[in-house]
């Protein structure tokens, strides 16, 4: 048996007619770039995060850059956010010309530390971006009470976290902004690039809706300087019926962690995910800490069971960001992880045969 880390096309094979209907919708109203579907998942988007508004954008990452643009984050100024996330977190505040700052995480949730926090703070920080990873939200209220402190902003990358909860609260609903991500491998996966903002500040979004085309809100008057950061039709129709069935989704991502908790649970060397107490998980990743974590992945590839690293280098020591000047040993919680994390097979289609044999091998390779 072969177990895919993810199979877009089980998925694709179950919503086929819904998904092809809408496309055909768009071609039929020509509403490539923008239009009536985009607006139409905007306003269901908003409602499923619990939130005033959503603007949808080209991806995540200029969901990320449009949000702390707005925030008019730029050349000295300083935000804040982990080493243990994807690239563009980072990224988007490069952009922009700041700095990113980084704070370690926490050994348990993998998300930023808010013990951590306010050492890190300096006169020159705007903002914190907290990366809710792996499907589980940052412990917001003590980074949100630092943040109104120091009078910073908190943009949360929801990238990972679509449909997580904070203390009941949707992810993207705490912050100032969320900014999300709709690659095809997330919770919630477009069938190309797309992203959004989510807000409950209706200045922050109007002015996003105009940085995300060229700053007009009429054609061809350009009141500020933008961009093109649309999402286009055929994304938001596809996203409309998508997130329909989000909550089954996670609902089946959830039962599978709860399988593999099961029957890791007494497996000597293995560290399975924490769900925080105040969290609800929705598992875009199901990481376990493992210390010969590199054999492992060669055996379970070996079996045919696919699995990835979620990430192998921390940003603080990828070449891109050595002028930043930070070391090994700089982030010692990040850089422990990244030696020892792997991510299993985790996608709402997976079967509980395919759980039980990636589990049955890790126990295997660990002789228990
Ligand atoms: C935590 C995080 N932030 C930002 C992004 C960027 O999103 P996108 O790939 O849509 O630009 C991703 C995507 O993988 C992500 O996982």
């Amino acid at each position: 048996m072969k177990v895919p880390f993810l199979d877009l096309k089980a998925q694709y094979n179950s919503i086929r007619d819904e998904i092809e209907n809408a496309i055909q919708q768009v071609l039929d109203n020509t509403a490539f770039a923008g239009g009536p579907f985009v607006a139409k998942f905007e306003e269901e988007f908003a409602s499923f995060c619990q939130c005033k508004f959503a603007v949808g954008v080209s991806s995540g990452t200029s969901a990320l850059w449009l949000v702390l643009s707005n925030l008019g984050i730029g050349p000295g100024d300083e935000v804040i956010t982990t080493p243990n996330t994807f690239i563009a977190t980072a990224e988007a505040i490069s952009f922009c010309g700041a700095t990113p700052v980084f704070v370690d995480i926490d050994e348990h949730t993998y998300t930023l530390n808010p013990e951590l926090l306010e050492r890190s703070i300096t006169p020159k920080t705007k903002a914190i971006i907290p990366v809710h990873l792996y499907g589980q939200t940052a412990d917001m209220d003590p980074i949100i009470e630092v943040a109104r402190a120091h009078g910073l902003f908190v943009i949360e990358d929801a990238c990972q976290a679509h449909g997580a909860e904070y203390k009941g609260h949707r992810s993207g609903s705490i912050g100032d902004a969320g900014s999300f991500s709709f690659y095809p491998g997330k919770n919630l996966g477009a069938y190309g690039e797309a992203g959004a903002v989510v807000t409950n500040n209706a200045e922050m979004a109007e002015k996003i809706r105009m940085l995300r085309d060229h700053g007009q809100s009429k054609k061809y008057y350009h009141s500020i300087i933008g961009s093109n950061a649309r999402m286009d039709g055929i994304q938001g129709a596809v996203l409309s019926v998508k997130l329909k069935h989000l909550n089954i989704w996670n609902e089946a991502r959830k039962k599978n962690a709860q399988l593999y908790h099961d029957l890791l649970a007494d497996t000597p060397y293995v560290i399975t995910p924490l769900e925080a107490d105040y969290a609800r998980h929705v598992y875009h990743i199901y990481a376990i800490r493992i210390q010969d974590r590199d054999a492992l992945i060669s055996t379970l590839v070996e079996k045919d069971i696919s699995c990835g690293i979620h990430y192998p280098i921390p940003i603080h020591l990828q070449d891109a960001y050595k002028f930043l000047g930070y070391q090994k040993g700089s982030f010692p919680v990040t850089e422990l992880c990244a030696e020892q994390l792997v991510s299993l097979p985790m996608f709402p289609e997976l079967t509980q045969e395919q759980v039980e044999m990636v589990c049955r091998e890790i126990k295997c390779f660990l002789g228990s």
